[in-house]
């Protein structure tokens, strides 16, 4: 038998390196690299599970069936809409996001509306537990079998008695191979099982969903580790005081990336929001100062957000205080530079806060222009018109420039009663039941929502 080996893995990328480093070299983490064992039979029992598959041919592309692999919905109309259908047979799915944010609730949800017997590994929590929580969530039923268990050779041996027609393991981080020699949550670890899953879901042609954990420290080996092990990878985020629940594919196999799903997490557990804009505006107080509706897009799903501002004047010489939430910090400093140079609307002596409603975090160039309208309307102290929906990237020339997907945006702001839209200039749009109001640069703009400066 060959002899276990000191290595060093990233516990960002996976990355394995044979001595110690304080950067990564494959991805440039810092401060990541985990001292690991690694067993060279590891690789033998992977090529040994490939062995299992049967020798491939080519055949001419023509020839090929493509409806073999037809997805499965899940139940759950949100997550079929980021799986563009639902599961896949024989696929792996990694779930990933930050311990707290709702992946085994809404797992477990999936589990109860899943139509033939499924499998729940729970390699973190006693059965108990998760038998209360099922309870609270009304997701008892016969056909739904548990496991606690974290021994990956256990887990195999219940699937081959269960013969499940679903497996979800939660999480993958907790599950561990005795016989691999290093830690559970190793990149070892966490690799080799995944691979042993993989193996159990291609041969059993069963879609396996696996829990990974992302914390920001990166203690853990990180969902990246797996990326390319699994056919499919999720992303659950949301801000945790927040009820708003985003599900993102970052890597999907069987469809398009494009869509995401949106969740509300109440005391019933994660309930989907078909409506998002509406829940969104739901607390608005239009004729506040500072106050703007933005059209964003989230993956190809156009939202109305409300962006907020306040501002405060300082006395003394330090700098003033700039707070983002839900914005990137260094667009909200452009933007008070170009507010500054191109429109003369100096915000240097006060604090500036600037904020998006409802724990949404915009990266949409499309939202610089109502942000910058919401900026002056908390300065000067006038609330920017109410019926009014404001959508444009704007330029450090002051200018007003053309967005994406203008259409989508504005049809949705249409449907949620917004009666006008200041819009970019260059573009040629239109929409039933908006009037459009063009401005070409950031001056018009403000002149247009009667927001004048001082
Ligand atoms: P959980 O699914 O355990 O998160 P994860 O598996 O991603 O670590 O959910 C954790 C949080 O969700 C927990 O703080 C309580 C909250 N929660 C609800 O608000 N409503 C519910 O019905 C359930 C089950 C959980
Ligand atoms: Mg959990």
């Amino acid at each position: 038998m060959a002899k276990m080996r000191t290595v060093y893995n990233c516990g960002d990328c996976g990355a394995s390196h044979h001595k110690w480093a304080g950067k990564c070299d494959s991805c440039g983490a810092w401060n990541s690299l985990v001292e690991d064992v690694e067993d060279p039979n590891e690789v033998t029992t992977l090529a040994a599970g490939m062995a299992l598959v049967p020798p491939g041919e080519a055949q001419p592309i023509n020839q090929l069936d493509a409806a073999v692999a037809k997805p499965m919905p899940t139940g759950i109309s949100e997550l079929d809409r980021v799986l563009d259908g639902g599961l896949v047979p024989g696929s792996v799915t990694l779930v990933g996001g930050e311990p707290g944010i709702g992946k085994s609730t809404l797992l477990l949800q999936l589990l109860s509306s899943w139509p033939t017997k499924s499998l729940y590994v729970t390699a973190e929590e006693s059965a108990q537990q998760v038998r209360m929580r099922a309870e609270r969530l009304h997701a008892l039923r016969d056909d739904l079998w548990l496991l606690s268990e974290a021994s990956i050779t256990n887990i195999i041996s219940a699937i081959e008695k269960v013969k499940p027609e679903l497996i979800v393991i939660d999480s993958i981080q907790a599950v561990a191979d005795p016989a691999l020699g290093s830690a559970p949550g190793s990149v070892v670890q966490v690799r080799g099982c995944a691979h042993r899953l993989v193996q159990e879901a291609k041969r059993r042609n069963i879609p396996t969903i696996l829990v990974g954990h992302v914390t920001k420290e990166g203690g853990l080996a990180g969902p990246r580790v797996l990326e390319h092990v699994v056919d499919t990878v999720l992303s659950f985020e949301g801000e945790r005081h927040h009820a708003l629940r985003i599900m993102r594919a970052v890597k999907h196999r069987f469809g398009s990336t494009s869509e995401l799903g949106l969740f509300e997490m109440t005391e019933l557990g994660l309930v989907g929001v078909p409506d998002a804009s509406k829940m969104f505006l739901a607390d608005r107080k239009p004729g506040t100062p500072g106050s703007v509706v933005v059209p964003t897009l989230e993956g190809q799903r156009p939202l109305l957000v409300e962006v907020q501002a306040l501002t405060n004047a300082t006395s003394g010489n330090a700098p003033a205080r700039r707070s983002a939430q839900g914005l990137d910090p260094g667009r909200l400093a452009m933007l008070l530079a170009v507010l500054e140079r191109r429109a003369r609307i100096s915000l240097s002596q006060h604090e500036v806060y600037a904020s998006v409603v409802g724990g949404v975090k915009l990266n949409d160039p499309g939202s610089d222009l109502g942000l910058c309208l919401a900026l002056v309307s908390a300065a000067t102290n006038t609330p920017a018109p109410g019926d009014v929906v404001v959508c444009g990237e704007v330029g450090l020339g002051g200018e007003i420039r053309h967005v994406g997907h203008m259409s989508r945006r504005l049809a949705e702001a249409a449907r949620l009663g917004f009666t006008r839209a200041i819009v970019p200039a260059s573009g040629d749009y239109s929409q039933k039941g908006l009037t459009l109001q063009p401005a070409s640069t950031l001056s018009e703009a403000l002149a247009i929502a009667q927001l004048n400066g001082r």
